[in-house]
């Protein structure tokens, strides 16, 4: 695959333009592992990923109580060629000192079985520890050579610019701030956080940018998700999002047969975001990763935006 490497924020680690959230290998509560699919299809994906050069994985010890990580890390071993993984801490209330990110972290390096993690991220603002607590304890992590970039997820737009500051005091960056982004959640354009990671060199790293598949076309008022998305989304929803994907099947035909998921990728891909979309298998991780063989015209990124607002919030 023909990409260039892009830095991960300001720090000195390299990503391609799109990595593979494997919140789903592994994870049999929210999606159901085992049941369609299964080790053997997220081995073909990981290994289609890896001969890509799509080499970047974003994990988090909650994904199937552990068992995301410890795949990747069983992968990665039987592999050998390198990777670029991510990972997050989890804020449990009865988390409730500085010293647990050290010791989840510890949880973490063993069951990815690296001695260091690429970028680990706060998976979500934490209520009982202050922002700044948690920034000295990625720091730490950083100095104690366990994590070489510090990351955040789901923070708004004060809350990053918080956490970029009090990292700037250790002297490190916020390499990343990992958040829902897509043509069906454009809330960090609207509320300017985009525009704020970019201005502090912060990478954002979209994640459910395919909305958790409901803009692969597959998923219709008639035939709605089985799963856990059946509430998220609802059939009057997919009702709405119709026309959305009617334009993404014009516009993924224009550039010789392409899919609606390559359409929402590239959309994020020119945003200046780095999707993360969640594969279950081979089939599915060509797809995403042929995004990378095409882009989308100015032109066509408006028509997305304005068919984007007219379906309206979830
Ligand atoms: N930081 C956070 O709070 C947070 C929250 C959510 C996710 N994440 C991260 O972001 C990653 C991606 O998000 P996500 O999994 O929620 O949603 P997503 O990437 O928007 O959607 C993933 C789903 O889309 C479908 N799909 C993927 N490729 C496809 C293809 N080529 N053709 C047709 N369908 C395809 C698959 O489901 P079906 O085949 O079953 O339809 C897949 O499970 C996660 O794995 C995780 O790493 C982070």
């Amino acid at each position: 695959m023909n990409f260039t490497q892009i830095p991960l924020g300001t720090t000195n680690i390299k990503i391609p333009p799109l990595g593979i959230g494997a919140w789903a290998w592994g994870d049999r509560m929210f999606w159901g592992y085992g049941r369609g699919y299964g080790d053997a299809d997220i081995r073909e994906a990981f290994a289609y990923g890896m001969q890509a050069g799509i080499n970047f994985f974003d994990t988090a010890e909650v994904y199937g109580l552990g068992q995301s990580e410890k795949m990747i890390g069983r992968l990665l071993q039987a592999d050998g060629r390198p990777a670029v993984l991510a990972t997050k801490f989890f804020p449990f209330p009865f988390r409730l000192t500085k010293g647990s990110l050290q010791r989840a972290l510890h949880g973490s390096l063993r069951r990815l079985q690296v001695e260091t993690i690429d970028l680990y991220q706060i998976h979500q603002p934490f209520a009982l520890i202050p922002d700044k607590t948690m920034m000295q304890a990625l720091a730490d992590a950083v100095c104690a050579g366990k994590i070489r970039a510090a990351g955040v997820s789901n923070y708004n737009v004060e809350r990053t610019r918080q956490c970029a500051g009090f990292l700037k005091a250790a002297g490190l960056p916020l390499a990343s701030n990992q958040i829902s982004f897509s043509l069906l959640n454009r809330d960090p354009e609207k509320t300017g956080l985009l525009a704020l990671c970019r201005e502090l060199g912060v990478s954002v790293i979209a994640y459910s940018p395919l909305g958790m598949g409901m803009l692969s076309g597959r998923y219709t008022p008639e035939s709605p998700p089985r799963d856990f998305r059946g509430n998220r989304y609802p059939k009057e929803y997919l009702s709405r999002i119709l026309p959305l994907l009617g334009l993404m099947r014009e516009i993924a035909q224009a550039h010789g047969g392409r899919s609606t998921v390559q359409v929402a990728l590239n959309w994020v891909i020119g945003k200046g975001a780095i999707p993360i979309p969640g594969v279950k298998n081979k089939r599915q991780a060509e797809d995403v990763i042929s995004t990378l063989e095409w882009r989308l015209t100015g032109e066509e990124m408006a028509q997305l935006d304005a068919a984007s607002d007219a379906v309206g919030r979830r």
